[in-house]
């Protein structure tokens, strides 16, 4: 089966062409990261208008570049949710439209779920069960995978994400958007422990992660009276290392409350440098494995719908034929 994937959630474009004999063929994104630079963050209105403009060149080279043509597909998989309505609409009507004209169905697929299985595009995939850490700018979560479709919610934040902590910190010390990429790298260049953070809920007995404190604690460290700007890479460090040590101690006790010795590691923050080395170290000395998916899969693509989505139709999904959608910005 050859399936098309469209992502039109945030400020990505992506179309992934994927084979469920072959794997992935081809894929291709365009960020919108330049276009919403001068406004220090997303603006949905110029996202939706982006997406209009992108979606159907990028189908064409994606398509040229796994030597298919459209004819050659068997069905289309878009994101329906959750993201921002106006850029899901794009998606959604541009698959919809396309199937419809084909005569192949078009299925909806969850945004996360797509996060979820992107580890599985990579040469060496993870096996089921596993537990997975989903970490991105919307979401939080650790979910137990016994397979496509079947996630057992174990534990989420209860305040911010924990990218939308990175982007939110990484404002109040005045780094561009997106300041995810940025803290990290103003990060490296400081030491950690000099300042000192909380670690929230770190011994909450629950599998939760609740990131909003962190955010206020770093506001408050900037207007002491002895802050100094030239000591901000410390506190950016600091605040790297509370969140990547709460991420990996909650991830770990997932791991002994549901038995299973596989981590898997997705969302956009999954591309922080400390994360992967912190949980690469805990998996040597406490024998479990983690599975990252590749960095150009970390972020929001077109390829890890179109995986979802093959692998939901080769379960029997029939998806719709009829052109009629709707999106779940709050899916
Ligand atoms: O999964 P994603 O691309 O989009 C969704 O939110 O669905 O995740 C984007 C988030 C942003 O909050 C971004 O700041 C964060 O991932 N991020 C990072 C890094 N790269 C991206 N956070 C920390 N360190 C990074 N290296
Ligand atoms: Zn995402």
């Amino acid at each position: 089966m050859l399936i098309l994937g469209i992502e039109s959630s945030c400020d990505e474009t992506g179309v992934g062409v994927y084979d469920t004999g072959r794997g992935l063929l081809a894929h291709r994104v365009h960020s919108q990261i330049a276009l919403h630079a001068e406004y220090g963050g997303v603006v949905p209105e110029l996202a939706s208008r982006d997406h209009v403009r992108r979606i159907v060149p990028l189908v064409r080279e994606a398509l040229a570049a796994s030597g298919h043509e459209a004819a050659d597909l068997h069905g289309v998989g878009y994101t329906a949710g959750p993201g921002l309505a106006g850029a899901l609409l794009v998606g959604a009507a541009f698959a919809e439209a396309f199937a419809f004209g084909l005569g192949i169905p078009a299925l909806p697929v969850h945004h996360l779920e797509g996060h979820l299985l992107s580890p599985l595009l990579s040469r060496d995939p993870p096996r089921f069960p596993f537990i997975a850490l989903l970490v991105s700018g919307g979401h939080t979560q650790l979910m137990r995978v016994t397979g496509v479709g079947a996630y057992e919610l174990l534990g989420e934040t209860v305040d911010d994400a924990a990218g939308e902590a990175f982007d939110k910190t990484a404002k109040l010390l005045g780094l561009d958007y997106p300041g995810g990429p940025a803290l990290a790298a103003l990060a490296a260049e400081g030491t950690a422990g000099r300042f000192k953070l909380p670690r929230p809920m770190l011994h909450s007995g629950d599998l939760n992660f609740s990131f909003s404190g962190l955010k206020t604690a770093v506001l408050t460290a900037t207007r002491a009276p002895e802050w100094q700007a030239e000591r901000r890479a410390d506190l950016a460090a600091e605040f790297q290392e509370a969140v990547t040590e709460v991420l990996v101690a909650k991830s770990i006790a997932a791991m002994k409350s549901a038995g299973v010795n596989t981590l898997v590691v997705a969302g956009g923050v999954g591309a922080n440098r400390r994360l992967r080395q912190r949980l690469n170290e805990s998996a040597a000395r406490r024998k479990f494995r983690v599975h990252y998916p590749e960095l150009e899969f970390c972020s929001d693509n077109g390829a890890m719908i179109a995986l979802a989505a093959a692998l939901r139709f080769e379960q029997g999904a029939k998806g719709s034929r009829e052109g009629r959608f709707a999106v779940r910005p709050r899916w």
